[in-house]
């Protein structure tokens, strides 16, 4: 499934460096920007750049009604209810603390995790462990990496009150069979948050299918602008989520000594908004849209068997996760026998414009309790093709070969 013809559409990979085309392929970090996503935001600069939801006038309601439309477009992209179940917030991050801070944890209540969770997803729990008394627990995976239902299952109690998980991880891939993990805490009255940052851009989403309670991402990684994220929930646990960041717009009523506020989005969404930022998130949500998750899913696959093909016959190569790459995929992180990833990192990036993402992806638990100092990790998208990798790989021996 070549998707080739797209890579005309993101201007910064029309450009050299030194004589020498760009690869990026640090996609699970973030993505490069389509033209009609910069030129949604550059209309909002040039033609209306004024506030959204207050002011009355002509530009500020061209502001409420792209924004309105922008959450539409998510709202199909997710496949949620209605549109009030979207927030936007900053960024993934800050949907796994709203829903933390505002669910209505307890001293004793118990959060599990994964053992493989991004720091967006560790740190909130510590926080609140040391100021409320909750418990985090973890589910170790299996020796494969892949997911221990039996795990899960034994760590369900009745002080269990949500698993907050990572969709697909950011370090090797993997995704968890998040529908039956939902079913079985379901089962039990628990509630599901996951964390979506490296599914949603890459997967198509179905929060009704999988029956998610709470599924954050951030648009970044979808080909959209910086600084935006979205929370999903479903209407009615939003409406008992007590607020997080109050002001502006959140509230219905103010008196000296109360406030009454609104009803979800809004009283989630205080202060005024990175307007250009939610106009070009709705216009990323379309552009992926059209040329649709699966096919995008597919591509990703293609270029993983590829790559993982080709680092198999590299012996000082060790991928990290799930051998067969079909469960990885768009992601292969690896070590090199003898070598910093943060050296491979940096001579691909000198010698041919290579970018790619070293270290330990903000996965410090997981490298940690493994002893490993880090990684090398490649993560393609949709403007992604054979012929990067083919570099890449001709690269990479190239460095084993002098270095290691
Ligand atoms: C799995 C995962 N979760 C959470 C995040 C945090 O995303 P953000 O920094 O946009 O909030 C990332 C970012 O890399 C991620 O990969």
């Amino acid at each position: 499934m070549s998707l080739e013809r797209y890579r005309a559409d993101f201007p910064v990979l029309d450009q050299e460096i030194e004589g020498k085309p760009i690869i990026y392929l640090d996609n699970a970090c973030m993505t490069l920007k389509p033209q009609p996503v910069i030129d949604a935001m550059n209309e909002y600069y040039t033609k209306y750049s004024a506030c959204g939801g207050r002011s009355i006038h002509k530009f500020a309601t061209k502001v409420t009604v792209a924004v309105e439309e922008s959450r539409k477009r998510i709202k199909e992209y997710v496949n949620s209810r209605n549109s009030n179940e979207i927030i936007f917030t900053r960024n993934a991050t800050e949907g796994i603390n709203l829903v933390g801070n505002s669910i209505g944890l307890k001293s004793g209540d118990v959060v599990l995790t994964t053992d493989r969770e991004h720091n967006s997803n560790l740190a909130p729990w510590h926080l609140l462990k040391n100021k409320i008394g909750i418990e985090h627990k973890v589910v170790e995976s299996n020796d494969d990496g892949t997911f221990s239902m039996n795990n899960l299952k034994n760590a369900l109690d009745k002080n269990v009150k949500l698993l907050s998980m990572v969709h697909t991880s950011n370090l090797d891939g993997y995704t968890i069979p998040a529908e039956d993990v939902i079913k079985v805490a379901h089962e039990q009255d628990i509630l599901v948050m996951l964390d979506g940052a490296q599914s949603a851009p890459h997967h198509a989403i179905d929060v009704q299918k999988l029956d998610v309670d709470f599924f954050a991402f951030s648009i970044h990684k979808m080909c959209g602008p910086t600084g935006v994220g979205v929370l999903y929930g479903k209407y009615d646990l939003l409406d008992g989520l007590s607020p997080f960041i109050v002001g502006g717009d959140t509230v219905e009523k103010t008196t000296y000594e109360t406030s009454l506020f609104l009803k979800p989005p809004s009283k989630f969404e205080g202060g005024l908004q990175n307007y250009a930022g939610l106009i070009g998130s709705g216009e990323a949500a379309k552009y992926l849209m059209d040329i649709g998750l699966d096919k995008i899913e597919q591509h990703e696959l293609e270029l993983n068997e590829y790559v993982t093909e080709q680092l198999n016959e590299i012996p000082e190569v060790t991928i990290i996760g799930p051998p067969d790459p079909k469960l990885r995929g768009g992601i292969t992180g690896f070590t090199v026998k003898d070598m910093n990833p943060h050296d491979i990192a940096m001579i691909l990036d000198e010698v041919a414009n290579i970018m790619i993402r070293s270290g330990m992806h903000c996965v410090h638990s997981w490298f940690n309790a493994k002893g490993i100092e880090g990684s090398v990790r490649v993560a393609f998208y949709l403007y992604n093709t054979r012929s990067e990798v083919d570099i890449f790989i001709e690269k990479l021996r190239e460095i084993i070969s002098t270095f290691s």
